[in-house]
């Protein structure tokens, strides 16, 4: 795959994201609720009414799929929609993978809350190498390809940049964007809640003192914020490849970093062999750390600050089982 490949893709993600925006804009201002009476209502995907689709997410899905079979009849399509309503995992193969969410955020996009988009992420010998995310309300288109960094809206990332960005070296000094996911049984709400709260809680109580928790009610926001400087952490366990797999490029190629999200409060192994993993995208646990610039006279700190910020976190939280989104 060669830099002119790339460009080629990503001009391909920008070109759709930009075609289905108008549709996303009309669909976001109509009755989205749980409403009969519009062709527009949620429709409850799990049972419990927090995970929902729309005629919108259904539309966007198709229109990207269509074209994309138009230009690139050999790739293999990955989509929220499409993938999740036929219950079967994807087998991941080294092939061009285009992996969408039509909407990402669709709580938000039926609430009339306006951080919620499109997202279009390609994967290649299951690395994932190009990456747009469109927020339409909110007018922020971001894009990336492998080696040739993260934009906003043709700003480079993170726009917060040193000295104003600075270099966090605890917990304590850090923002962190996490969601609440669609699964809510008493096991997955309780493990999620306590993890929190051993993030939020003061050092001499054995807690990390976390400066700030957010929760945006998406995936695809909450990293847009870590590469764009505004969020040091975002850490997630249950969000689905389509949720993250463009915004791990931008994150990446803003200076970020990625890794496994697999918690390991509880667990035996010893300090020494608790090093971050890499991101596996299919398995649903998700750290991302926003680029820290390295310290004075320390060149390679801002690398290592990004792993010991992430080892901090994983240090706190619980290991949750989710069954993966594809088999290798
Ligand atoms: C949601 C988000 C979020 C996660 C939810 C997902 P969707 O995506 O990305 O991170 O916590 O579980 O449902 O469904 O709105 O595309």
């Amino acid at each position: 795959m060669s830099a002119e490949d790339l460009k080629e893709y990503l001009a391909t993600a920008v070109a759709l994201a930009k075609e289905v925006g108008p549709a996303f804009k009309d669909g976001f201002w109509r009755t989205g609720q749980f409403s009969k009476v519009s062709d527009f209502a949620a429709e409850d995907k799990l049972g419990n009414k927090a995970d929902c689709v729309t005629a919108v997410d259904r539309y966007i899905e198709k229109t990207i799929f269509d074209r994309l079979r138009q230009i690139y009849p050999t790739h293999k399509l990955v989509g929220e929609e499409s993938t999740a309503e036929s219950g079967n995992g994807c087998q991941v193969t080294d092939d061009p993978t285009w992996i969408v969410d039509p909407v990402d955020g669709t709580n938000n996009f039926v609430h009339h809350f306006p951080y919620t988009g499109i997202s279009i992420g390609l994967a290649i010998n299951k690395e994932p190498v190009v990456g747009v995310i469109y927020l339409p309300i909110l007018d922020e288109l971001y894009t990336a390809s492998r080696g040739a960094g993260a934009f906003l809206n043709g700003e480079p990332l993170p726009l917060i940049r040193p000295p104003a960005l600075t270099s966090p070296t605890a917990l304590s000094q850090c923002a962190l964007v996490s969601e609440h996911g669609s699964y809510r049984s008493q096991k997955t709400m309780s493990l999620r809640l306590r993890s929190l709260a051993r993030l939020l809680t003061d050092k001499q109580d054995g807690g990390g003192c976390l400066q700030n928790l957010r929760i945006t009610g998406g995936a695809c926001p909450d990293l847009t914020l870590v590469a764009k400087g505004s969020a040091e952490l975002y850490w997630e366990c249950g969000p689905h490849v389509w949720d993250f797999a463009a915004g791990v490029v931008i994150v990446t190629e803003s200076g970020g970093a990625v890794f496994d999200g697999a918690g390991w409060w509880g667990s035996d192994i010893p300090e020494s062999e608790r090093i971050p993993k890499p991101l596996n995208m299919w398995n649903r646990k998700i750290v991302a750390v926003r680029y820290i610039p390295d310290l004075p006279d320390k060149p390679g700190s801002g690398r290592e600050l990004q792993k010991k910020l992430a080892k901090e976190l994983l240090d706190l939280v619980d290991d949750f089982e989710y069954p993966p989104d594809g088999t290798q």
